[in-house]
């Protein structure tokens, strides 16, 4: 099979903004308690932060990480992770019905986060609390000095603010499940209330907004309208939320489904433009797709457990290659909405469902997942370049004109570079591969690499080393045009200078 490409050097789709390769830690199972902190473990500093995570997790290069929930937030009083540790309530945590120490807390996941090269993305609670809990956190978290929360941030040990710039107006909640669900209506006024007061407090932050959990919500659309019309004007972004499941286990349907979070995307930009029409406004507002992964492997042990465990093993993934190359052709997805979406974060970051594993007393582990991942993020930075792709396509149970190739294209300036991502979806056809770039003078090849001859079900849970990027030695340059060989079922990156 065969797939062709163009592009042209001044035709920008859009500037990436680097907060679209951010994460997620929850206090949730072992993210937190046994995984980045685990103050017993040979690796851990001063703090109890596991070094050899920090290191794995500086290899993602991650920019953001959305903190401390998730449902969890819902329920979360934050004044119980400040003061002295030993004086910390425990609490009965009821969105994944553990018991919550509080050992980690505001200050640790702030130092965490300087060690760990990102900033945090703070979600406030607006299931259980409201206004003042979100305007007090925001005085405590950014005010430089001379008031009551701002003071006593400093007596804890915080002598500058932590200026934390994006923040989320609590999570999900459009769903049943959450502690303090909402109708549109009432999310929305509380939404639009809690917003003013935080931009009163500092008019330098930006705000998220609860978007659907996802677009199988039978409020989806509607809930998008209502809440925007009520908040629009005080917030910067509206959220949405995806995983991807495969219980069927149809390689052809389950690698389609990206093109579910394409559809996703453009839909709510058109609501947020539909309301922006309607409000007569000159304020666009962005996409923060601050949760995307694939979560099922874990479901039915997650099941049967039972209640009130400290940091139990829930929501731990183990990935395969198939995921992989899903993984891969989101992250292609979101760079070629990175027009709109402009803060995505995967889920999550450490032991659930996530790219990076930890054994309690023993090693770090990568997921199938953290290779895409890890070479979007380092090398995808920049702007998105228009591409004009041909591709054969198929059709699968539930999606119609699949194409076989996925792909994006990445124009990064300040190196030089250009850099294509791509994912061949069919299983059995090798494509050849022939991108004509324009604008471009001595292009040469720096490198191409492939994530590739893997068995589909493949995971690294018992050879860590087990998978890998490798050299796709198929690629060469010929004046404008870059030509070579993407495997069957393959996550590829070819990068090239100019
Ligand atoms: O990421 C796991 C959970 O998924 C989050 O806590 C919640 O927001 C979503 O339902």
């Amino acid at each position: 099979m065969k797939a062709t490409a163009k592009l042209n050097k001044d035709t920008i789709l859009a500037n990436i903004d680097s907060r679209i390769y951010g994460s997620f830690v929850e206090h949730l199972g072992r993210a937190v308690y046994d995984g980045i902190y685990e103050p017993n473990h040979p690796s851990a500093n001063e703090l109890g932060f596991r070094e050899d995570v920090i290191e794995v997790i500086n290899e993602l290069n991650v920019p953001l990480v959305r903190y401390p929930g998730g449902n969890f937030v819902s329920g979360y009083n934050w004044e119980d992770g400040i003061g002295p540790v030993e004086e910390r309530p425990k609490r009965l945590e009821l969105a994944w019905r553990s018991v919550e120490t509080n050992e980690v807390g505001l200050h640790e996941f702030m130092k965490w986060a300087d060690l760990a090269k990102t900033e945090v993305n703070m979600a406030v609670n607006l299931g259980t609390r409201g206004i003042d809990e979100a305007r007090n956190l925001l005085e405590y978290c950014n005010h430089p000095e001379g008031t009551y929360y701002s003071d006593l941030r400093k007596e804890n040990g915080a002598e500058e603010p932590f200026n934390i710039k994006t923040w989320c107006l609590g999570n999900e909640m459009d769903g049943p499940w959450q502690i303090g669900h909402k109708t549109a209506e009432e999310y929305g006024r509380l939404a639009e209330e809690t917003a003013k007061a935080m931009k009163l407090v500092d008019d330098t932050i930006e705000l998220v907004l609860c978007g659907s959990s996802s677009s199988k919500m039978p409020t989806f659309g509607e809930w998008e309208y209502t809440v925007l019309e009520h908040a629009y004007e005080y917030v910067d972004f509206l959220s949405l939320h995806l995983y991807w499941e495969n219980f069927e286990n149809d390689t052809a349907n389950y690698l389609a489904k990206s093109v579910e979070m394409d559809k996703f995307i453009k839909g709510v930009v058109a609501i947020c433009d539909a309301v922006k029409a309607k409000k007569g406004s000159d304020k666009q507002i962005n996409l923060s797709f601050d949760e995307w992964n694939v979560w099922y492997h874990s479901k039915d042990a997650d099941a049967k457990r039972e209640p009130w465990d400290i940091a139990p093993p829930l929501l731990e993934d183990i990935y395969n290659f198939e995921d992989a190359l899903l993984v891969g052709c989101g992250l292609i997805t979101l760079l070629n909405n990175a027009d709109r979406v402009k803060i995505a974060c995967l889920a999550q970051l450490v032991n659930v469902i996530a790219p990076v594993m930890t054994i309690k007393d023993g090693e770090v582990w990568k997921q199938p997942i953290f290779y895409p991942f890890m070479q979007a993020s380092n090398y995808g930075r920049g702007k998105v370049l228009r591409l004009d792709v041909k591709s054969d396509t198929y059709d699968s149970i539930e999606y119609k004109d699949v194409p076989f190739v996925e792909t994006t294209a990445i124009l990064n300036e300040d190196k030089n570079e250009v850099v294509i991502f791509a994912v061949n979806r069919s299983q059995d056809q090798e494509m050849n591969f022939e991108t004509q770039l324009d604008g471009f003078e001595n292009l040469s090849l720096i490198e191409a690499t492939e994530l590739a001859d893997y068995e589909l079900k493949q995971t690294t849970e018992n050879d860590h080393n087990g998978m890998d990027v490798k050299k796709n030695d198929s690629f060469s340059v010929e004046n404008d045009l870059v030509s070579g060989t993407f495997k069957p079922l393959s996550w590829n990156m070819i990068r090239l200078s100019y």
